[in-house]
């Protein structure tokens, strides 16, 4: 179970890779590609809401409710579903400049790439927060019976990811053949 998630992040990575590139070519002045920029944010805002971020929320609730040594109150729970709701919104916002620019409208490119800078900054920390911290507090607490409780309620959920997943949706593909997935 924490493989797929762990399989999801080095996914997001190639997206925040993107990304970064993309803001050197915004800094640079160099040539932009805003329509794939769109879509990853679209991506980033929308498929980690949908697939990843409920999947985290469940095993970390139960983490917290069954394991947790931590006094309630100080769980990593809260902590994780604020971050995401978080992630959602910068990214939201971002995805609205960037779709501004898209209608040629005046966008101060200084404050958009400022804003793009913290957006990565934003999801690199809190895939370090999980990768570093929290996976490994799971790997430790959770016993097999844990994750066959956690995997059942989960099955019921599983669907299939647009841009990673075994087929690439009509609206991911440009993105697709930028990230060299297919
Ligand atoms: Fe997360
Ligand atoms: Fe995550």
């Amino acid at each position: 179970m924490l493989d797929i998630l762990h399989k999801d992040h080095k996914n997001i990575v190639k997206l925040l890779n993107f990304l970064r590139e993309t803001l050197v070519a915004i800094r640079d002045e160099q040539p932009v590609p805003y329509r794939t920029l769109n879509d990853a944010l679209i991506y980033l805002s929308e498929v980690p809401d949908m697939y990843h971020h409920p999947r985290e929320d469940m095993i970390y609730a139960y983490y917290s409710r069954y394991r947790s040594q931590q006094p309630t109150g100080e769980n990593i729970t809260s902590v994780l579903e604020q971050q995401h709701l978080q992630l959602v919104h910068d990214g939201e916002s971002l995805r609205e400049q960037v779709s501004m620019v898209l209608m040629d409208a005046v966008v101060p490119l200084d404050e958009m790439a400022s804003n793009l800078e913290s957006f990565v900054n934003l999801q690199q920390s809190h895939l370090d927060y999980e990768e570093g911290v929290v996976f490994p507090q799971l790997k430790h607490a959770l016993t097999e019976d844990d994750w066959r409780n956690i995997e059942q309620s989960w099955n019921s959920k599983i669907e299939d990811d647009p841009l990673f997943g075994r087929t690439v949706a009509e609206q991911y593909q440009e993105l697709a053949e930028r990230l060299n997935l297919v």
